[in-house]
C-alpha cells in the first residue's frame, strides 16, 4: 500500500486551496448571513474545471480521478460548503450520471454545457414522503408513447433555482415498483414546470435548495436515460458516488474548523499561558486530528476503489458515516476551544457546525448509510 498522491493530484489540491482562499473566504459569512448564492464563486470554479472534474475532456470535463476529486472538495469545503455543495452535485450525480448513463445524444446537448461549468445541474429524487424511503415515488411519468406527462412534487432540492438541467426520478408503473421508475432530463422553461419555496436553512444557507412542481410536464422519450425502469438503479448508482462527494464535504468542513482551532490555541491566552498549553485543549486537538486523519483515509479508500472501476458502494457508505460525525463533533469542539468568540460569525467555527449537519442528513442519512454497510458485510 502507497500513502502517496501523485504530482497532478498534489496540483490539483494546491488550485482548490488558492481558489478557496482568494476566491471563497472573503465574502462567506456575508453570503450565509444573506443566504446568498455564489452565482459569480461558481461561474470561475467552472472556468477552472471544478464543476466537472472527472468528466472525459471530450465532453468538456476535466478528465480527472475521484482521488482529485476528494482533494478538491476538502479544500473547498474547509472554507465554503455551499460552494462545495453546488459543485459536489453537478459532478458526482449529475454529470457523473449523464456520463456513465446517458447517450451520445444526451451526452453532447446536456453533459457539455454541465461539464464545462457553463450550466449548473440538479439531482431530483427527495419528496415529500420518499426521503429515505426511495422507491415510495410519488412523481409520476405517464407514457405517452414518444414523450411522458409528469406529475408530482419534489423537495430539498439542492441547486433547485440556479440549475437549468435537472435529473427528475419518476414512477411510471408502480406495479413494478422500483423496476417501474425512470429518470428525465427535464430543463428549466418547459411548460407547467415551476421552481417552488427557497427553503431559509440552518447550514449551507448560501446554496438554493428548493420545491419544484411538475404540472402536466411534456417530456421527449429522448430524455429519458437508459432503458425503461432504470430510474431507481440510476440514482443507487449516483448517490454510490455522491457520498463519496459529501464524506469529503464533511472531511473539509472538519479540517476547516481544526486549522481555525489550533491556530486560535497558540494565540488566545488564558491562566498565563496560550490555552494551547492546557492539557485539555491538547486532549481536544489530538481527537480532532485523528478523527480527520481517519476521514481522509475513508474518503481517499472509497474514490480510490472508484478509480480502480471496484466496487465502493460500501466504501462511500462508511466514508460518509463517519466523515459526517466527524465533521459535526470537531465543529462543535471547535466552537468550544473558541469559547464567546466561538459562538460569533467573525470566527467562522458556528457556520460550520450548522453547515457540518447537513453532511448527516443529505444523499442518505447516517442511518441510510448503515444500512447500505450492513448489507455489505455479507458480500
Ligand atoms: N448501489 C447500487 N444498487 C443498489 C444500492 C446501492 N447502494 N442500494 C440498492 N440498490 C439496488 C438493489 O441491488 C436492488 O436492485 P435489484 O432489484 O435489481 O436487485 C434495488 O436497488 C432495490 O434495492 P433494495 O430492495 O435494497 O431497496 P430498498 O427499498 O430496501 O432501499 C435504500 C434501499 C438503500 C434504503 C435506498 O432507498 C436509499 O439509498 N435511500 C436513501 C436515498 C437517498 O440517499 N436520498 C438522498 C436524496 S439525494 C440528495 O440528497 C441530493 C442533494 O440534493 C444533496
Amino acid at each position: 500500500m502507497i500513502f502517496k498522491l501523485t504530482e497532478e493530484q498534489l496540483a490539483v489540491r494546491n488550485a482548490a486551496r488558492d481558489f478557496a482562499q482568494t476566491e471563497l473566504l472573503p465574502g462567506v459569512i456575508d453570503r450565509d448571513e444573506k443566504q446568498e448564492f455564489p452565482t459569480a464563486q461558481i461561474k470561475k470554479l467552472g472556468e477552472l474545471g471544478f464543476m466537472g472534474m472527472m468528466t472525459a475532456p471530450e465532453y468538456g470535463g476535466g478528465g480527472m480521478d475521484a482521488m482529485s476529486y476528494v482533494l478538491a472538495m476538502e479544500e473547498i469545503s474547509k472554507v465554503d460548503a455551499s460552494v462545495s455543495v453546488c459543485m459536489s452535485v453537478n459532478n458526482s450525480l449529475v454529470c457523473w450520471g449523464l456520463e456513465h448513463f446517458g447517450n451520445e445524444e444526451q451526452k453532447q446537448k446536456y453533459l457539455k454545457p454541465l461539464a464545462s461549468g457553463e450550466k449548473i445541474g440538479a439531482f431530483c429524487l427527495s419528496e415529500p414522503e420518499a426521503g429515505s424511503d426511495a422507491t415510495f415515488q410519488q412523481t409520476t411519468a405517464e407514457d405517452h408513447g414518444d414523450h411522458y406527462i409528469l406529475n408530482g412534487t419534489k423537495n430539498w432540492i439542492t441547486n433547485g433555482n440556479s440549475a437549468s438541467i435537472y435529473l427528475v426520478i419518476a414512477q411510471t408503473d408502480k406495479a413494478k415498483k422500483h423496476k417501474g421508475i425512470n429518470v428525465l432530463i427535464v430543463e428549466k422553461g418547459m411548460e407547467g414546470f415551476v421552481v417552488g419555496k427557497k427553503e431559509n436553512k440552518m447550514g449551507i444557507r448560501a446554496s438554493d435548495t428548493h420545491s419544484l412542481m411538475f404540472q402536466n410536464v411534456k417530456v421527449p422519450k429522448a430524455n429519458r436515460i437508459g432503458d425503461d425502469g432504470f430510474g431507481f438503479s440510476f440514482a443507487m448508482q449516483t448517490l454510490n458516488g455522491g457520498r463519496i462527494g459529501i464524506a469529503s464535504q464533511a472531511l473539509g468542513i472538519a479540517s476547516g474548523a481544526y486549522e481555525r482551532a489550533l491556530a486560535y490555541s497558540q494565540e488566545r491566552k488564558a491562566f498565563g499561558v496560550p490555552i494551547f498549553e492546557h492539557q485539555d485543549v491538547q486532549f481536544k486537538l489530538a481527537d480532532m486530528a485523528t478523527r480527520i486523519e481517519a476521514s481522509r483515509l475513508l474518503c481517499l479508500k472509497a474514490a480510490w476503489l472508484k478509480d480502480q472501476g471496484k466496487d465502493y458502494s460500501q466504501a462511500s457508505a462508511m466514508a460518509k458515516l463517519y466523515s459526517s460525525k466527524t465533521a459535526m463533533d470537531v465543529t462543535t469542539e471547535a466552537v468550544q476551544i473558541h469559547g464567546g468568540y466561538g459562538f460569533v460569525k467573525e470566527f467562522h467555527v458556528e457556520r460550520m457546525m450548522r453547515d457540518a449537519k447537513i453532511t448527516q442528513i443529505y444523499e442518505g442519512t447516517s442511518e441510510i448509510q448503515k444500512i447500505v454497510i450492513a448489507r455489505g458485510l455479507f458480500k
